[in-house]
């Protein structure tokens, strides 16, 4: 088997970046400026952002406890420092740009909350929380939580949103080139980390019996994002996802 997880650590290292170098006086300035349609949803990605970064950026240690491969675990560190940037960048601009208020971070996800559908908050609040846990208790399962986390959370939600973002900052009626900045450095990490899952899940060879699930879980996670994200873009990142469990070898047609 091919592993060679010391690449995405030495990668991991070289694509570091710092949120807090972020400019955001040009995003400040035209934030007022936006029609209330075009402010409703980018602050609405934006609080999946957040919401979902949060989440992540918390649950890798029983993740990184699990690994058998002292180069998976450091693996599983590197992007928890990753996660917790993308966490902070993300809180910086509901902060800063988007004028949310909140004393601290945790308090600005109270109000972010009301602005997704509740399957996403359930998927990174309920579902993550809930896998994290069976496998910290356990310590088998790595696997299965990888192929929520990396496959569904991030290689489908995420990444619908992510693209949605970019494509939503481009047709603004005044640009925010500091959260364009950052949206495009978070999706430069998301593919390390969704290719370092894709590579784990590939190496557990998974069965039908596995594989099923996580189908059906990716296409329906797709759609969580409602009217947030255009269909066809939920469905585009389903298909990336089947053509994903393809590349590990598993025939579900
Ligand atoms: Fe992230
Ligand atoms: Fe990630």
């Amino acid at each position: 088997m091919f592993t060679n997880y010391d690449t995405f650590v030495i990668l991991a290292e070289s694509l570091q970046w710092d949120e807090a170098a972020i400019d955001f006086a040009a995003d400040r300035q035209a934030w007022p400026a936006l029609g209330d349609t075009e402010s409703a949803r980018v602050l609405g990605l934006i609080a999946g952002f957040c919401i979902a970064e949060s989440a992540v950026s918390g649950h890798l240690g029983s993740f990184q406890a699990a690994a058998e491969d002292d180069w998976v675990a450091a693996c599983f560190r590197a992007q928890a420092r990753d996660e917790h940037r993308h966490a902070r960048f993300f809180d910086r601009v509901a902060a800063e740009v988007a004028a949310v208020p909140g004393a601290d971070a945790a308090a600005r996800l109270d109000v972010l909350r009301a602005l997704v559908s509740p399957e996403l908050v359930a998927l990174f609040e309920e579902r993550l929380p809930a896998t994290a846990m069976r496998l910290a208790e356990d310590r088998e399962g790595l696997t299965t939580a990888v192929g929520l986390y990396h496959m569904v959370l991030e290689g489908v939600v995420l990444l619908a949103g992510q693209n949605a973002m970019l494509d939503a900052l481009d047709r603004l009626s005044a640009g925010l080139p500091g959260v364009r900045r950052g949206v495009e450095l978070v999706l430069r990490d998301e593919r390390w980390h969704i290719g370092f899952g894709t590579r784990l899940v590939q190496g557990a060879g998974l069965g039908h019996d596995e594989v099923e699930p996580l189908l059906a879980l990716g296409q329906a996670a797709a759609g969580a994002w409602g009217d947030l994200v255009p269909p066809g873009a939920a469905e585009r990142a389903a298909r990336i996802h089947r053509n994903r469990l393809r590349g590990v070898g598993v025939t579900f047609f």
